[in-house]
């Protein structure tokens, strides 16, 4: 029955991607009919968002790229102060620079940049970029878990042995938390005693999820997709990972004295189909082999996947909204452009939730936080 349970996920995803990308079309309609009318869709973020996140730190993984660069011009407009996670120094070295450049917004300050290498596929940078943001000494006001990969045709592996869409988009980013969050929560401690931490600057963990956590699997049995593979589904399982992440957090920092009451939150955000590498390229490889040069080809020579998809800048502003809006509007939910968005029931499964936790500590050899049991 396996093969059923698939073909239903399969068509999960697929019947609520249509949907997205026939409302997107639309919108494409409505753009050309009328471009002023757009705007106000994509400007969603400066409704509340003013200067709050001026000197807030706050590390982008995947800003180099997509939705994780636009997400870092944004904070750099607004006076953050940026630290670009990837795997690239080129890419990284270049990003920064992009961003010293950018002008601030009236009534905030000139921004900040730095690099640190994170390459998510291999455990051993993750430590050290962890290692690195400690001897910087600063406080960690925001983490945007933003890098990922997208149904690679072929299943390919990550340096610990794990299927590489799991490990980057959903495990890598999970010990990459764990250990920012250990580390803020010590150096928390520290800097303030015995007092409750709720007297404390916050600070917001963010998620890219996706529709696709729809077809994400009721169990991690075989997180390796060694028995079988499917891009797609794979990817969807990578995606409920994120997901199930966010609740699973959310509820340790509600239960702990120190993260509680909004101190700390985590959210959960699909940032619609976007005009990026990740999106194109996934389109172009649905493609047969024989037909798929034309087919990329047009779909980027003749501007056709404008069509379907939605700018990445769209997708930055639903984050930075995530990233900014009151805490108890946002702790622990899955939100779409600025609302709650269109939730699996599985994302609230707690017991499912509370396995991928136990399995993530088992598959990383960490113990779970003595700061956040
Ligand atoms: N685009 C969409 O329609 C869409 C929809 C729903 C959710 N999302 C989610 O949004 C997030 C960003 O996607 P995007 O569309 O902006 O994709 P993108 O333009 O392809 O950017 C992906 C970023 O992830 C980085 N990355 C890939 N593998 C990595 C690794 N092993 N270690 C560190 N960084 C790595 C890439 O770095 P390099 O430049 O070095 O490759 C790049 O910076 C993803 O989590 C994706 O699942 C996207």
């Amino acid at each position: 029955m396996g093969w059923l349970e698939s073909a239903v996920r399969l068509v999960l995803i697929n019947a609520i991607g249509s949907v997205e990308t026939a409302q997107n079309i639309f919108t494409k309609f409505c753009t050309v009919l009328n471009p002023n009318g757009s705007r106000k869709h994509q400007l969603l973020c400066d409704s509340h968002i003013g200067s709050s996140v001026q000197d807030k730190v706050c590390i982008v993984t995947g800003g180099n790229a997509g939705v994780g660069l636009e997400t870092s011009k944004m904070l750099a407009a607004r006076g953050a102060h940026i630290i670009v996670a990837c795997r690239s120094v080129q890419k990284g070295m270049t990003t920064v620079k992009m961003l010293e450049d950018i002008q601030a917004l009236p009534s905030c300050k000139k921004s900040k940049a730095d690099f640190l290498p994170l390459d998510l596929a291999d455990p051993a940078t993750i430590h050290q970029f962890v290692q690195n943001f400690k001897a910087q000494k600063l406080p960690l006001d925001l983490l945007i878990c933003n890098a990922g990969i997208m149904a690679p045709p072929a299943r390919c592996i990550a340096k610990n042995g794990l299927e590489l869409q799991f490990q980057v988009n959903h495990l890598g980013h999970w010990l990459l938390a764990h250990e920012l969050l250990d580390l803020q929560l010590a150096r928390q401690k520290k800097v303030e005693g015995q007092e409750r931490a709720s007297s404390g600057r916050p600070t917001r963990v963010l998620f890219l999820s996706s529709l696709t956590h729809w077809g994400g699997r009721q169990s991690f049995s075989d997180v390796s997709a060694s028995k079988s593979y499917d891009p797609l589904l794979t990817y969807g399982d990578s995606k409920l990972g994120n997901l199930l992440t966010v609740k699973e957090l959310q509820r340790r920092f509600d239960r702990n004295e120190h993260t509680s009451q909004h101190v700390y939150t985590a959210v959960a955000v699909h940032p619609g189909l976007l005009h990026t590498e990740l999106a194109c390229t996934w389109m172009e490889n649905n493609f047969p082999a024989l037909l798929r040069p034309a087919a990329t080809h047009a779909l980027r020579n003749w501007g056709l996947h404008a069509w379907w998809t939605l700018p990445a800048a769209t997708g930055a502003d639903a984050v930075i909204w995530a990233a900014t809006a009151p805490a108890e509007k946002i702790a622990g939910k899955y939100l779409g452009h600025g609302k709650p968005g269109w939730q699996a029931p599985k994302g609230d499964n707690e017991k499912l939730a509370q396995s991928l936790w136990d399995l993530n500590c088992h598959l990383t050899g960490v113990q779970t936080s003595s700061h956040l049991p």
